[in-house]
């Protein structure tokens, strides 16, 4: 469906200074984008909003075009002609708080030999954009965002970092926070002063009563943070009502029904992606929309906004994906990378948290069995799409074990949560891990668990206990889960730290502002000191650098590993082995990898039937042979790539 004319008339009169050439280009994308934006917006507004809407929406789109500087236009012709860019196997993601990575933004700059001597081609820094004063939850409680956080630098440095970047390969990807500003935000501070304007982009309550108020929403509402920010409502005394406050009292939701506040971020995005952002990391996208009745997440028309937003992006700046940050169970997950009428239409990137999960829980049991359940059930994403692929992030992990799942596995869902929970808490038996429980939820006995990869994989119990052997298994066991999502196919993203095993931060809570929230434990400073040392393969920092450097630069050379082929978990045949296959057209590839420390074999013969023949581990760079058992034996956490010789 073509735009109508005078709605291209409308772009046109906005385009009006550009050359001939540069006005077609955008009246056919204007075509081309057209459908969706109208339908994502008649999906959510009533109908006599949505004309006036569409115009307004387009003419900022063209604004925003306009203003794009030729050397993104260049990299929107670029992607136009590999929309699949990041979906190639070349793509290694690195997550950091630009301060701790490298103090500031010229810092962040400065570092970027580091960057690009592991193999990363994608940046995702933390929220930078200006926060409230005190607590803001890690910069998720924007005041501006139209501003950079003082201390980090300012728009310019912003603007030349993601220059700079770009130039050594690396797109960058920054947080759009968007279910919520900080209560210091211009429009929270005009609503509080009684603008009826600004009142109206937020969602404010009178009383706690009615059919449509807090109390009744609270009925089948979840709390995110139970321990430190119970509810999901606060009495603000400024604006004389009840605020929706899904997360902490001063983050406050605003209201997507408004049309103005898409307009607002519809903008911001574009302001964001002319400085030279390239992923937008859509923050707790799944809270939205709310609807008495539900839990306020996965509600229809979050995806038809979503895709709305993307039509925006498409016709000003095309280069720019959207990564979804829904941490939500698997049916809910799949329709944010695009299912039914949005199938490849909303976001096109998305975390894969129940494969993180699944990760911690085969390394906590050494058992495969409920992961194969679990991912082999995922439902199917569209071949455009690509999963974000993590051991660990910034946040807690929360241990989305769905109860029909471990029921398929024979276990109970409700015990094996609480023995996660135990086991990284480092309170079960035997237990190597030393996580700390974060957010205990005394009603559904919910404990999420904060903690560093490398603390959570043994390596403190490891080193007190003088013992290299176990210092092996720990390092054994960082590799292995680091080969498992870089062997996935998706964006496989490292988080801080990581790639040189740093251990939990003793000293999280020094800093007032972070002493109750335990998730700083596993967001430390970078010491650069220790990092300069990472080609020493005597130390572990060493040896899991060059770990995790070859696995992407095996990656890399991999055809089997475009994003566009799924990952399938084959036929378990030890408890101890995941086998995880991706039929490519170039051949099959199959990994194998040994949750257990102890040898564990995978039969030759089920590897020839899935295609392979002499197979050749990838990793290790050398043919696999059988034993005189007919099977392949894997070493204690050992990590295979297989292809046919
Ligand atoms: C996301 C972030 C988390 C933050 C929340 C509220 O889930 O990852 O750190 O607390 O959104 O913005």
């Amino acid at each position: 469906m073509a735009a109508p004319e005078a709605l291209q008339r409308q772009a046109g009169e906005v385009l009006a200074g550009l050359q001939a050439h540069e006005r077609e280009l955008f009246a056919l994308r204007l075509d081309r984008w057209y459908e969706d934006l109208l339908d994502g917006l008649a999906a959510v507004y009533p109908s006599e909003q949505v004309g006036p809407l569409v115009g307004r929406v387009v003419r900022l789109a063209a604004a925003a075009y306009a203003d794009r500087a030729p050397e993104l236009k260049r990299l929107d012709q670029a992607r136009s002609l590999e929309p699949d860019w990041f979906q190639h196997p070349r793509m290694l993601g690195y997550a950091a708080y630009a301060d701790r990575f490298a103090g500031d933004l010229t810092g962040v700059r400065q570092h970027i030999p580091y960057l690009e001597e592991l193999g990363v081609t994608y940046l995702h820094l933390m929220p930078l954009l200006r926060p409230r004063e005190g607590p803001n939850d890690g910069g998720y409680a924007v005041a501006d965002y139209r501003s950079v956080r003082p201390d980090l630098g300012d728009v310019e440095d912003l603007r030349k970092l993601a220059s700079a970047l770009r130039d050594a390969g690396i797109s960058l990807c920054l947080d759009l926070v968007l279910n919520h500003v900080a209560r210091e935000h211009p429009w929270a501070v005009a609503a509080r002063a009684g603008d009826e304007r600004y009142r109206a982009y937020f969602r404010l309550f009178p009383d706690r009563g009615g059919p449509e108020g807090p109390d009744a929403y609270e009925r089948t509402l979840p709390e995110v943070f139970p321990d430190f920010a119970p509810g999901n409502f606060t009495w603000d005394d400024d604006v004389g009502a009840w605020v929706w406050t899904t997360f902490n009292s001063w983050q406050w939701d605003v209201d997507w029904s408004n049309p103005d506040v898409l307009c607002e971020y519809a903008d911001v995005i574009c302001f964001l992606a002319n400085l030279g952002v390239e992923v937008l990391r859509l923050d707790a996208i799944a809270f939205l929309w709310k609807r008495v009745g539900t839990s306020c997440q996965n509600q229809p028309e979050v995806h038809a906004l979503v895709q709305a937003l993307r039509a925006v992006v498409r016709m000003a700046c095309p280069a720019v994906v959207f990564k979804a940050e829904a941490i939500v169970g698997p049916s809910d997950l799949i329709a944010y990378l695009g299912r039914g009428a949005h199938h490849g239409k909303v976001s096109d990137l998305a975390y894969h948290n129940s494969l993180m999960v699944q990760i911690w829980s085969m390394l906590a049991s050494r058992d495969v069995r409920l992961t194969a359940v679990a991912l082999g059930r995922f439902p199917a994403r569209p071949s455009t799409t690509a999963w974000i692929t993590y051991v660990r992030c910034h946040d807690d992990i929360g241990w989305a074990i769905d109860d029909g799942d471990a029921a398929a596995a024979g276990i109970s869902g409700f015990e094996h949560r609480a023995f996660l929970s135990d086991y990284y808490a480092g309170l079960f038996p035997g237990s190597h891990a030393r996580g700390l429980v974060f957010q205990e939820n005394p009603v559904t006995r919910d404990r999420r668990i904060s903690g560093s990869t490398a603390s959570l994989a043994g390596l403190d119990e490891a080193l007190e206990s003088g013992d290299p052997a176990r210092l092996d298994l720990a390092v054994g066991r960082i590799l292995l889960a680091h080969a498992v999502v870089v062997g996935w196919g998706g964006v496989p993203v490292l988080w801080m730290g990581d790639e040189i095993a740093l251990r939990n931060d003793e000293h999280w809570a020094d800093e007032p502002a972070h002493a109750d929230d335990n998730r700083w434990v596993h967001r430390p400073r970078l010491p650069w000191a220790a990092a300069a040392r990472r080609d020493d393969p005597s130390t572990v920092a060493g040896r899991v650098w060059a770990g995790v450097r070859h696995l992407a630069q095996v990656r890399a050379s991999l055809p089997h590993l475009h994003a566009s082929v799924r990952s399938e978990v084959a036929e378990v045949h030890d408890p101890g082995v995941l086998p995880v296959l991706r039929r490519h057209a170039v051949g099959a590839f199959l990994a194998l990898y040994n949750v257990t420390e102890s040898w564990r074999p995978y039969p030759a013969h089920a590897v020839a039937a899935l295609g392979l023949e002499r197979p050749v581990d990838r990793l290790g760079g050398h043919v696999v042979e059988p034993g005189g058992d007919g099977n392949l034996w894997l070493p204690p956490y050992g990590a295979w790539w297989l292809t046919s010789g």
